[in-house]
């Protein structure tokens, strides 16, 4: 058997040229190299901080139909919601009667919080934080371990949740002896580069600094437009890694053409000349995309349909697992 993989996108923004490259281009590639993946959509895990119907929904659409204009087979991949899935739920709070409190309290998303509100000297560092953040690690633990999962690849901030994961199921295996659980490892994405946003700084939605994937052409024009530059001049020759222009550019173009941007760097390029060769990149590179993109958008029983099909799939191992862990724990008999 092929080693299974298993990757969770929370949808909590419009997806953006940084996923693309420290996402969504692995995992697709991933999944083209015999390796039985399943890509899920956690909206669950949204829910955790969007509290809008129609923004979740939204959002939950955009995901899919990105990862589906963006390549993703649904006859190779196994494509769901993970709401969908009625066994994660189930799974998650068997889990969490074998989880320690004392390791939510150190799990980094609820520590950061937590540590940033001490920072600020506020007195009750809990509050605004509801359950679902807390036991944020306990719902992905289930995600992963509910599909006999080997392996989950996941940038490093989710590492320690992966290990999270495998230490409830350790558990369980041992308190019962039978093993009924698979143990996952987290598969470290070190590899793709940084891609900075328009200030600069990381492309992060939390920086509102995101070049979206499929923008419309005339937003997309000005929004390249808004990347910040200095006062160099045009004619002066420019170190094109020091450039985010040329940074956003390399992580669309194909090698020679990414060689031929750096050259007019070095040769002297004007900031302007630079953003309007960056706008055509990203629209020719990602323009057949955003078409599908669209088209699966103004088709949202389509989305629905595939997820649905997905969801069917992911359930039988989901069910299984299920009920094993039932068996072993000596409920329902
Ligand atoms: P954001 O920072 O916009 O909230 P997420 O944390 O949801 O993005 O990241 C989703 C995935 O995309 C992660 O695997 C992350 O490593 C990758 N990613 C996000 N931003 C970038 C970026 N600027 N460059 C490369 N990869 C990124
Ligand atoms: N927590 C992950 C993130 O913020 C998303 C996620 C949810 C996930 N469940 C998962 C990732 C299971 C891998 C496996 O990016």
């Amino acid at each position: 058997m092929p080693p299974r993989v298993l990757t969770g996108i929370k949808p909590t923004g419009r997806p953006h040229v940084g996923n693309l490259l420290g996402a969504i281009r692995p995992a697709l590639r991933l999944a083209e190299q015999g390796l039985e993946a399943m890509y899920f959509i956690a909206d669950y895990h949204a829910l955790t901080t969007v509290h809008d119907a129609k923004e979740l929904a939204h959002l939950t659409r955009e995901v899919a139909a990105t990862w589906l204009a963006l390549g993703l087979d649904t006859d190779k991949v196994v494509f769901y919601r993970q709401s969908d899935i009625p066994e994660i739920f189930e799974l998650a709070w068997v889990f969490s009667c074998f989880t320690s409190k004392g390791w939510m309290n150190k799990a980094h998303a609820y520590k950061a919080i937590v540590d940033a509100k001490e920072a600020a000297g506020e007195t009750d560092v809990d509050a605004g934080i509801n359950m679902g953040i807390y036991g944020y690690p306990i719902l992905m633990a289930a995600d992963i371990v509910a599909f006999d999962v080997d392996l989950v690849p996941v940038g490093k901030d989710q590492v320690q949740h992966v290990e999270i994961a495998r230490d409830i199921a350790q558990r369980i295996n041992h308190v019962y002896g039978k093993d009924p659980l698979r143990l996952p490892q987290a598969k470290l994405e070190e590899n793709s580069a940084i891609v900075p946003g328009l200030d600069g700084r990381k492309m992060s939605k939390s920086y509102d600094n995101t070049i979206p994937l499929f923008a419309p052409a005339k937003e997309l024009k000005k929004i390249v437009n808004r990347i910040v530059t200095d006062s160099t001049p045009p004619e002066v020759p420019k170190d094109p890694d020091a450039s985010t222009i040329y940074q956003i550019y390399r992580a669309v173009a194909s090698q020679a053409d990414t060689e031929a941007f750096a050259a007019r760097f070095r040769a002297g390029i004007g900031w302007g000349d630079a953003k309007a060769a960056l706008f055509e990149k990203l629209d020719t590179e990602l323009g057949p995309a955003r078409e599908r993109y669209n088209a699966l958008m103004a088709d949202p029983v389509k989305i629905d349909a595939l997820l649905a099909q997905g969801a069917a799939k992911a359930r039988i191992t989901a069910r299984r697992t299920l009920d094993r862990v039932r068996e072993a724990l000596g409920v329902g008999r």
